[in-house]
């Protein structure tokens, strides 16, 4: 499995950090929304879908937590701590987050509005689209 880490360009000074995010440039789509998580309380696991057409980039732009993403074939975990990488979700990756830093915050950019259908919940479902 490719898992695909942008690093986004620092350019912050000696009076702090700043990144800026641009639709088509370091951000590789259109972004039709952007929502965050917060305040997560500890030991929730989050996530538990797949999409079937959204794309996503994934910013932990505070604290820390972990990743799973899987393509049906590989599973694959990794730490999501630096503001300046964004992880790349594309459709038909499950994903689990877990072990958030009580400060944590998740930026999440999308390139498609909030949509119910475009979930896939459940597991098996997710493993039967992988193979077809
Ligand atoms: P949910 O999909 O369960 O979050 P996660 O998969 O990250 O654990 O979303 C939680 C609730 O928020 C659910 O009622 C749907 C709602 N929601 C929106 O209204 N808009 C959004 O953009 C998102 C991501 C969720």
């Amino acid at each position: 499995m490719k898992i695909e880490l942008i690093q986004l360009q620092r350019h912050g000074d000696y009076r702090g950090g700043l990144i800026a995010l641009e639709q088509n440039e370091n951000v590789p789509f259109q972004v039709k929304r952007v929502y965050y998580l917060f305040d997560t309380a500890a030991g929730v696991r989050r996530g538990m879908h797949a999409h079937r057409n959204l794309q996503q980039l994934v910013i932990a732009i505070r604290g820390c937590c972990h990743f799973l993403l899987d393509d049906g074939q590989e599973r694959h975990e990794l730490c999501l701590d630096d503001p300046s990488q964004g992880l790349l979700v594309r459709p038909g990756m499950w994903r689990e987050m877990y072990d958030f830093s009580k400060d944590c915050i998740l930026l999440v950019l999308a390139d498609q509005l909030y949509d119910e259908r475009d979930y896939i919940r459940d597991y098996d479902e997710f493993l039967a689209m992988c193979r077809s």
